[in-house]
C-alpha cells in the first residue's frame, strides 16, 4: 500500500528532511584526512538531537539482519556501497565516503545521502561521483504524477550504463514518511512504463548506488556493511522528494 500524505504529514516530513539536509551540510565541512567515521557520527547525532529529533537509523532492524543498526549515520568508504558502520577508521587522502542520514521527528521521517571526496581523488572516482549525482537528478525529473515508478528506475539505469558504470540491483529507494521504508520500492534499474503509478503527495526516497565495476554486492561479517564483490569503488546519492503534478519538490535539498 502506497500512502498519499496529508498536508500536515507533508509538513512533518518536510521538517525532518530539513534537519537531514542541514546535518549533511555540516558533515561535509568536517570530512577530511585524519577524521574518524565515529567522530562524524557524533557530530551528526549531536546536531540531530539539538533539533529535538532522533537519528532514524539508530536501532533500526531490517529483515534478515540480526543486529540492530548501531550508529546514527552510515559512512561507506570506497568499495563499501552503503550501510557502513562508523568506527575507528581514519579517513585517508584519495578515498570517497558516502554519508547517509535519516531523521525522525513528530513521528515522520526524512532520508538523504551524498558522497564526498577526502582530499585529492582520482579522475575516475570523481567521474563516478558526478555520474551518480547526475543520475539522481535524472531520476527525480521522472518522479511526477501519472508517471510510473520504473520510469525513474529506467532513467537512472540508462544514464549510468551509458557512462560505463553499473547500478546495484540488491538495494533500492523507497517510500518514506510515517516509516523509514514504505512502499513503493524504487529500484535503480527497470523497464520504462512499468511499476506503480505515481500520485500527487506521495513522498519517496530515490537513491542510486553506482559501482565503477560490476553491480554485484555482498554483506560483510558485521551484518550491515554492503561491499562491492569486485572490490571496486561505489558512490551513493539520495534525496527524499514530494511528488506533485509539476516538478517534484526535493525535500532534502540544501
Ligand atoms: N538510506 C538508507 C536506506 O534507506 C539507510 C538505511 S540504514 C539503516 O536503506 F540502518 F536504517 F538501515
Ligand atoms: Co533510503
Amino acid at each position: 500500500m502506497i500512502y498519499i500524505k496529508t498536508k500536515k504529514e507533508i509538513d512533518y516530513i518536510r521538517q525532518s528532511c530539513k534537519i537531514v539536509a542541514e546535518t549533511l551540510q555540516l558533515l561535509k565541512r568536517y570530512v577530511g584526512i585524519g577524521i574518524t567515521t565515529k567522530e562524524l557520527d557524533k557530530i551528526a547525532e549531536d546536531y540531530i538531537l539539538s533539533n529535538n529529533a532522533v537519528a532514524a537509523f539508530k536501532g533500526y532492524s531490517q529483515g534478515g539482519s540480526s543486529v540492530n543498526y548501531p550508529a546514527a549515520i552510515c559512512t561507506s568508504i570506497d568499495d563499501e556501497v552503503v550501510h557502513g558502520i562508523p568506527g575507528n577508521r581514519v579517513l585517508k587522502e584519495g578515498e570517497i565516503i558516502s554519508l547517509d542520514v535519516g531523521v525522525q521527528k513528530n513521528g515522520y521521517f526524512g532520508d538523504a545521502a551524498l558522497t564526498v571526496a577526502v582530499g585529492n581523488i582520482s579522475g575516475e572516482k570523481q567521474r563516478l561521483m558526478d555520474v551518480t549525482e547526475r543520475s539522481l537528478y535524472i531520476g527525480i525529473e521522472e518522479a511526477v504524477a501519472n508517471n510510473r515508478v520504473h520510469d525513474i528506475s529506467a532513467a537512472v539505469q540508462s544514464y549510468v550504463e551509458e557512462n560505463g558504470f553499473s547500478v546495484v540491483r540488491d538495494l533500492c529507494g523507497h517510500g518514506v514518511g510515517k516509516y523509514l521504508h514504505e512502499e513503493p520500492s524504487v529500484p535503480n534499474f527497470g523497464k520504462k512504463g512499468t511499476g506503480a503509478k505515481l500520485k500527487e503527495d506521495m513522498t519517496i526516497a530515490i537513491e542510486p548506488m553506482v559501482n565503477m565495476g560490476r553491480y554485484s554486492v555482498k554483506t560483510n561479517y558485521d551484518g550491515w556493511t554492503v561491499l562491492t564483490t569486485d572490490g571496486m569503488p561505489s558512490a551513493h546519492f539520495e534525496h527524499t522528494i514530494l511528488i506533485s503534478n509539476g516538478k517534484p519538490e526535493i525535500l532534502t535539498a540544501c
